[in-house]
């Protein structure tokens, strides 16, 4: 039997806030727990956060505080540092430091990882330290290690996430007392589920960030957030929400990544998707991720993508993994995404114009004769199929009286390249009197 009475594995935590001071207060919680798991206690000994009050606050009288990181980093009394700092600049220097000083990492941070993930991996690799991430994407979820083992015997088909709960929730919002994004992202904001500088999560970039660290571990590309295609959810209006749930389908903001013929699609956009699908029910700032393997057929990840002691939960595995293969050699190690470094693929990730969706359009349009017959004449004209029409009386749209309608346009699979072009002939049309919105639609089957 391994012997148990091993010293405590000594972590260093760089900024405590939420999820530092749940890391915190998890491993003195369940700290006899995890060290039964882990072979050897897990114990936080050095603590640094500019607030040094608010640290010393929050946790034990023997753990040392320090303002200045790099003290953390070059310590020789820590094994593991934990970067709770987030963004790309003093984090990477940290994390790029604690690497060449020999220490494990275990951070949260997607933007991180997304966009330096390379350069930090190959760092990681060199000196034979690891860098392990399970909470950067789905918060509690342990989706990094369900891709990266639990389906390792897959050929991984695609994995299509709910990936940003504030997006969700102000999706949910919407859908349930039918306000429109702007209303709605105030009253998210007031409740604090909201940042007030909101740009990363409701342009998708946060959702984006993630999204490229499962389509790394799931088809073994290296990481490439610049080649991902983002839009957010500020340009859904309530009424495209109703129309969906009308045709028996509701909209939701999905990471999208997918194995193609022509490459990997690596995307983030609003998604219809039919209401039937479990995913579909996920309401308010949950997370859940589907994946498709070849093997195991649709699996389904549900839980917290956020929060103090969720993402604590993903923290904390990673440090038991941490503690129990550190002493391991590094070449028999689950490697850092997935795939043996030496065994990377070079698929591409596919441009926007190259992917194969179906649509969900919607066209304020004059009410009259021929105006029908001409939109339906340029998609017939492109080759795209139509799945179905929706046009509401005028009088129900427009109040009564009125001379334009809305009409809903859903459409079979065309590429991207096809859409756009028959949305331009569109937009030209007399008759087409806003601009169009075009939401693409997944099946998920
Ligand atoms: N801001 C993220 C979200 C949580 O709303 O899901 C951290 O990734």
């Amino acid at each position: 039997m391994k012997p148990t009475n091993l010293s405590p594995i000594r972590v260093g935590l760089l900024g405590i806030g939420t999820v530092g001071s749940g890391t915190y207060n998890v491993l003195q919680r369940n700290q006899e727990e995890i060290r039964r798991r882990a072979g050897r206690g897990i114990e936080i000994t050095m603590v640094a956060d500019l607030d040094v009050a608010r640290a010393k606050a929050a946790v034990g009288a023997g753990v040392q505080v320090v303002d200045d990181a790099r003290k953390v980093v070059t310590s020789p009394d820590v094994d593991i540092v934990i970067e709770l700092i987030g963004g790309y600049g003093i984090a990477k220097q940290l994390v790029l430091e604690a690497i060449e000083a020999g220490k494990h990492v275990v951070t949260a941070n997607k933007a991180l990882l997304a966009v330096h993930g390379t350069e930090i991996f190959a760092a990681a690799h060199r000196k034979g330290v690891m860098v392990a991430f399970e909470a950067a994407v789905a918060g509690g979820i342990p989706i990094i290690k369900a891709l990266r083992e639990g389906l390792t015997a897959n050929s991984i088909q695609w994995i299509a996430g709910i990936i940003n709960g504030t997006t969700n929730f102000i999706l949910s919002e919407m859908r349930d007392k039918g306000l429109d994004f702007d209303v709605v992202l105030k009253e998210a904001q007031r409740l604090g589920y909201a940042e007030a500088d909101p740009t990363f999560d409701i342009e998708g970039v946060d959702a984006g960030h993630k999204v490229t660290l499962m389509s790394a571990i799931a088809f073994g590309i290296p990481v490439q957030f610049d080649k991902a295609y983002v839009e957010g959810i500020t340009g859904l209006a309530a009424q495209d929400i109703r129309y969906a749930e009308q045709l028996g389908y509701r909209i939701k903001l999905l990471g999208i990544t997918k194995r193609a013929a022509n490459g990997i699609e690596l995307r983030v956009h609003p998604s219809l998707v039919p209401a039937k699908r479990l995913i579909a029910n996920v309401e308010g700032a949950m997370n859940a991720v589907v994946v498709q393997g070849d093997a195991v057929g649709t699996t389904l990840y549900y839980g917290k993508g956020a929060g103090s002691e969720p993402t604590a939960s993903a923290v904390i595995a990673d440090l038991v993994d941490i503690a129990r293969l550190h002493t391991a050699d590094p070449e028999h190690r689950v490697p850092h995404l997935a795939f043996q470094p030496d065994a990377m693929s070079d698929l591409p990730v596919v441009p926007m114009s190259d992917v194969v969706t179906s649509y969900y359009l919607r066209l304020k349009v004059a009410d009259e004769a021929g105006v029908l017959a001409k939109v339906t004449g340029i998609l017939a004209g492109a080759g795209i199929s139509i799945d179905a029409v929706l046009q509401r009386e005028a009088d129900e749209v427009g109040g009564e009286g009125s001379t334009h309608t809305d009409l809903i346009i859903l459409t079979h699979d065309c590429v991207e390249a096809k859409m756009n072009n028959a949305l331009a002939q569109m937009q030209a049309l007399p008759t087409v009197l806003a601009p169009i919105t075009r939401i693409r639609k997944e099946e998920l089957a």
